[in-house]
């Protein structure tokens, strides 16, 4: 027993070390040979601004663990006992572009980036850990440069038609919804028979009623314009295919003039207004006069009354 006891120890220690670097290399080594591998590869292109998720395709009551990575960086996790959720800065210093600008669900743990930018495009990596249902996933993003966030100007005067172009090829499964100082007036679905316009989508807008047409590209059309259609209108355009869904917003601002206001417009309107009563005047004064010459000429002899007579029974008859 004249053995040092902390030889030994020292010689445990070293050999747990090793069996620890060991399981931390089969773990690391199952991770990524599984996400290498097995995962399935997804191109998505969106605009700057849209809002897009990424789902899973799992329910987190199934205790699986979920993380997602940017070029590497971990950027959002979750864990089956949703004791520790978090996105960019909270869970890594690295990720400051995401700052404020990602969401993640907390039951089925897909991933939300609002207002994608530019710098966003890259591979995004979906990791489940102990997965019965999901696989691993790798987000392709190409972000195109052109903000679809327009805000277009159009001016009518009251009376005119206005088109507002989608500028999007409808695919069969998109959801255009369209809003009028945000309630919404008309959808086009996949479904032609749930396509509604004013009414038919809400009660509550009754001002267009039946002056509202909607094409499958997505197009709204105004017809006979008034002045208290002016305002702004937004398209919310929803693609989606079976792992991810994009959000793109359309914005129109629009004017409607008084018909009132154009000078041509009311004096041509007047002028009708004058002719007319002119004519009206014209008629009234002929029939006054024709009655007046009649009874003024009064009867001044026998010819006369009998004329007179004559002339009211042929009035009269
Ligand atoms: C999950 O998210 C919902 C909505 O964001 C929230 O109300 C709920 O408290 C969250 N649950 C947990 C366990 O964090
Ligand atoms: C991602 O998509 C872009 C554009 O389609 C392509 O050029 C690139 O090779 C893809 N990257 C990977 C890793 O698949
Ligand atoms: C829908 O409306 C747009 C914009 O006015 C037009 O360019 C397009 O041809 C229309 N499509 C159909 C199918 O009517």
């Amino acid at each position: 027993m004249n053995q040092n006891p902390y030889s030994f120890s020292e010689g445990k220690v070293d050999k747990m070390k090793l069996v620890f670097n060991l399981l931390a290399w089969i773990l690391f080594l199952l991770e990524h040979v599984a996400s290498g591998v097995g995962s399935d590869e997804v191109s998505v292109f969106v605009m700057e601004g849209d809002s897009v998720i990424f789902h899973t395709g799992v329910e987190t009551s199934q205790q699986e663990d979920i993380k997602w990575y940017f070029s590497g960086t971990r950027i959002a996790q979750i864990n089956g006992a949703l004791s520790y959720i978090c996105t960019d800065v909270k869970c890594n210093k690295g990720t400051e572009r995401f700052r404020d600008r990602l969401k993640l669900d907390n039951q089925t743990g897909s991933l939300t980036i609002m207002n994608i930018r530019n710098t966003n495009s890259g591979l995004y990596e979906l990791k489940i850990i102990r997965s019965s249902s999901g696989s691993d996933k790798i987000f392709n993003v190409t972000v195109n440069g052109v903000p679809a966030v327009e805000h277009d100007e159009v001016k009518r005067n009251e009376g005119e038609a206005v088109t507002l172009d989608s500028g999007e090829i409808r695919k069969p499964n998109d959801v255009m919804t369209w809003f009028f100082n945000d309630a919404l007036i008309a959808q086009i679905t996949g479904d032609p028979h749930k396509t509604c316009t004013d009414v038919q989508c809400n009660t509550g807008t009754e001002r267009f009623r039946d002056r509202l047409k909607v094409n499958q590209t997505g197009s709204l059309t105004i017809k006979e314009t008034r002045t208290t259609d002016a305002g702004l209108y937004k398209l919310q355009i929803i693609i989606s295919s079976s792992s991810f869904s994009i959000t793109r917003e359309k914005r129109f601002s629009v004017t409607v003039f008084a018909v009132s206001d154009s000078g041509l417009s009311s004096a041509a309107a007047a002028g009708i207004v004058v002719v007319v009563l002119l004519a009206a005047a014209a008629l009234i004064a002929g029939s006054i006069y024709c009655r007046h010459r009649r009874y003024t000429r009064a009867p001044q002899n026998d010819n006369d009354v009998n004329r007179g007579i004559a002339l009211r029974d042929t009035e009269h008859p």
